[in-house]
This record gives C-alpha cells, sequence and structure tokens, in this order.
C-alpha cells in the first residue's frame, strides 16, 4: 500500500482545481460535450504531471470510447501506486446550462481497493455520520427507514429531510416520502452531490435516496469514508439482456444482488477531492477576481485521518 501523504492530497486538490478552471469558461453554452472534454483533457495533463503510477477504474469509458481517462488508462509519471476514479465533470447538464450542482470529481486509493464500478445504475441509500450501523438500508421501505432515522435523531418523521434526484423512476419513493409527510429536497443532476449533502449540516438535508450512475456511488462513497457516513449501493441490472452481467462480470463482479456498503466500495483508505464549477449547496462557481486572478471552492477529504476540508484557493491572476 502506497504512503498516503500530502503530496497525494495536493495532487487530488490541484487536479480537480485544474478540471473546474478549465471548463469555466464553457459553462452555460449549451455544449456540455465541450466543457465535460476540456475538464476531462486538464484532468489527464495534471494527473499525469503527477509523481504517481496511477490506473483509471473509474473514467470516462472503455478505451475503445473514450480517448483520455480511459478505463485501465496508466497515468503519472512513476511513484506511488493508486487507483483513481475520475469524473471529471460531475453534471454536464448544469455546466451547459449554468445550472445547479456541478463539480469536478475524483477519488484516489491504494491499488485493488475501489469497487470497479460497471457504468450502469446504482440503488443508493446513504445518511451523514453519528448513527448506530445499519440505521438506514436499502432493504427497508422508504416508510421504515425514515422512520428509524427520525427516531435515531428523536424527532418526528415530518422533520426528516430527503434528498432525492427528480427524475420519474423515483415517484414511488417521492410519493411514499409526502404520505409520511417527510421534507423532500429535489436536485436535479449530481448525486455525488445530493449523497455528500447528508454529511453537511448546512444543507438540512438527513438522508438521500433513489438511483443514479454506480461510478458515481463509488466516489460518493469515498468521500462518506472519511466523515464516518453510511451508504449502501445495489447495481440494478436491467431485466432482459445479459450485456450488463457479461461486462459486470469482467470487472470481478460475481454477487448481483449484493447490497454494497461504504467499506465493499472502498476497501480501504481514499482521498476525495471535488472543485465547485457552477454554484451548488455544497461548493461555489470558479470566480474571476478583479485582478483576474481565479478563486476555486473545494472539498478535500480523506479517510485516513479522518479529515475534510473546505478549501478556497486563489490562483495566480491569468
Ligand atoms: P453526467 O454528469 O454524466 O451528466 O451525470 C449527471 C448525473 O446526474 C449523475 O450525478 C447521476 O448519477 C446520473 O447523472 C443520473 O443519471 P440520469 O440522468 O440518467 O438519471
Amino acid at each position: 500500500m502506497p504512503e498516503f501523504n500530502d503530496s497525494l492530497i495536493s495532487l487530488a486538490l490541484r487536479v480537480a482545481e485544474n478540471a473546474a478552471i478549465a471548463c469555466k469558461d464553457l459553462i452555460g453554452k449549451g455544449d456540455k460535450k465541450a466543457a465535460d472534454g476540456a475538464a476531462t483533457d486538464t484532468m489527464r495533463e495534471t494527473l499525469n504531471n503527477g509523481d504517481i503510477s496511477g490506473v483509471v477504474v473509474i473514467g470516462e469509458g472503455e478505451m475503445d470510447e473514450a480517448p483520455m481517462l480511459y478505463i485501465g488508462e496508466k497515468v503519472g509519471k512513476g511513484g506511488a501506486e493508486i487507483d483513481i476514479a475520475v469524473d471529471p465533470l460531475e453534471g454536464t447538464t448544469p455546466a451547459a446550462e449554468n445550472g445547479v450542482g456541478a463539480m469536478c470529481v475524483l477519488a484516489i486509493a491504494p491499488r485493488g481497493e475501489l469497487l470497479n464500478a460497471p457504468d450502469m445504475y446504482m440503488d443508493k441509500i446513504a445518511v451523514g455520520p453519528g448513527y448506530a450501523p445499519n440505521v438506514v438500508m436499502l432493504g427497508a421501505s422508504v416508510q421504515e427507514n425514515v422512520e428509524a432515522l427520525a427516531k435515531a435523531k428523536g424527532v418526528g418523521s415530518e422533520h426528516i429531510n430527503v434528498c432525492v434526484l427528480k427524475r420519474e423512476r423515483h415517484k414511488d419513493i417521492v410519493a411514499a416520502l409526502r404520505e409520511i409527510g417527510a421534507k423532500v429536497s429535489f436536485i436535479t443532476d449530481g448525486d455525488v452531490g445530493g449523497v455528500l449533502s447528508v454529511a453537511d449540516p448546512s444543507t438540512g438535508v438527513d438522508m438521500y435516496i433513489g438511483s443514479g450512475g454506480a461510478p458515481e456511488g463509488v466516489l460518493a462513497a469515498a468521500a462518506l469514508k472519511a466523515v464516518g457516513g453510511q451508504m449502501q449501493g445495489r447495481l440494478m441490472f436491467e431485466l432482459e439482456g445479459d450485456a450488463q452481467r457479461l461486462r459486470a462480470g469482467t470487472l470481478g463482479i460475481e454477487d448481483f444482488d449484493k447490497i454494497y456498503t461504504i467499506d465493499d466500495m472502498v476497501k480501504g483508505d481514499a482521498i476525495f477531492a471535488a472543485t465547485g464549477v457552477t454554484d451548488g449547496n455544497l461548493l461555489n462557481r470558479v470566480k474571476v477576481a478583479a485582478n483576474n486572478a481565479l478563486i476555486t471552492e473545494s472539498l478535500v477529504f480523506e479517510s485516513f485521518t479522518g479529515t475534510s476540508r473546505k478549501i478556497i484557493t486563489t490562483h495566480k491572476p491569468y
């Protein structure tokens, strides 16, 4: 296992910051691909300048479909043997439309310790730190989970605030939440940030429920691990056809019904970094100061010391 040291933390921060700066001028331009491309290109360049022997295990796609940061790509000049999960632009739609909560995200872990999640949906449930293990569970109903969390917090169910990605497929979850009288905080995109909002008291979010990308699930798990939150995820295989199961099999997944805990998704320690691209409830966008210096807002979480930091950086004027 490589030494997890301050230089890896600064590299992760720099990678996220540079990616956010790179797509700054593409925000609100209606071109998701261009914004994603700029973030990806710069993330890759910054990783390649790092003293690491990195392998991308969650990336922009398979080698034949993604020229940069594809799964299996080796990055870095040589050094710590690490696996890297990237989402260069998490929330391509809010980035293109100047919407809420787009950010550049990555996680770093010792080789072989991140779940190599296939590009498919994952059912997710998450709560912040401070609760008994399994206070909420994917196997329980929405009502049971809200009631269990309310009991643990010593409040009524009507005080529980649940973040949900606004999608038609979540209508039953929302109906169940309405039925119990819980609060719903919708997000339009970006469920890494949605899951992470459970760990930031300033958001007022108590729980995250719903399905989103499996790669995003692993990234969120890496962050929650550092703050002691809880999360469970289950891959959502489509009923028809075997392609997803075959693909998952090649990534080492054998039990297709498994409920993954944070420790299943992130076996050991991890570093998580994210920099804001558009304003959201966790991070703000890249700002330009009067002297043309750029100001970025980032989160850096590390599980080995259980540290979470919000870092505001001023970058040399351009
Ligand atoms: P992109 O940045 O790839 O557009 O993903 C944004 C996102 O909202 C993720 O955060 C989430 O996991 C996923 O899309 C949900 O997928 P869908 O939009 O199909 O519901």
